[in-house]
């Protein structure tokens, strides 16, 4: 398990909050069949959207568990908090319903983000459970969709320029 990651320090007191949420295994980025997910680590794309997120006056919350139900809670306490959840997560996406269930109670745009494309490989990565509530996908890009999502949401909540 890691500890939440404390909200980034933006200017203006009241910079709205993105959760970003990693699921199982994502831990093991930079080392795992990085042939798929690359090279780069977790705490790397965590900096990407960070990045992203200082321009548009947004700060970023990240969580990675490799617990359904850890992933579930941190859903329910962004709700009336976080203005927006990015959520790359893992096989979750394919069979958490209970992550689809918590997800469509947060009232925010939420990103679901993947490295890879899961629709380009194996069969049962083709279903996702989380896309039916999710306000739009980031598939396929790499690390580059940490910054694609971040960007997302900021035209999703009015922060395209800050
Ligand atoms: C993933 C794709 C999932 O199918 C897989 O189980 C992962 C990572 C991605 O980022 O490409 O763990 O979400």
């Amino acid at each position: 398990m890691t500890e939440a990651g404390a909200p980034t320090a933006v200017s203006g007191p009241a910079a709205p909050v993105v959760l970003l949420l990693a699921g199982p295994n994502l831990d093991l980025l930079g080392d795992r069949q990085p042939e798929v997910y690359g090279r780069d680590t977790l705490a790397d794309h965590v900096a990407t959207a960070r990045d992203a997120a200082s321009r548009h006056g947004l700060a970023v919350e990240d969580l990675q568990s490799n617990h359904e139900g850890e992933l579930v809670e941190a859903v329910h306490g962004a709700r009336g908090r976080c203005a927006a959840i990015i959520v790359n997560p893992g096989a979750l996406t394919h069979y958490s319903w209970a992550l689809h269930d918590a997800l469509a109670a947060f009232h925010g745009p939420v990103v679901e983000l993947h490295l890879s494309n899961p629709a380009a490989r194996e069969e049962w990565r083709h279903t996702s459970v989380v896309s039916p509530v999710a306000t739009g996908t980031i598939t396929g890009l790499g690390g580059d969709g940490y910054r694609l999502a971040v960007e997302a949401v900021a035209g999703l909540i009015g922060r395209e320029r800050t």
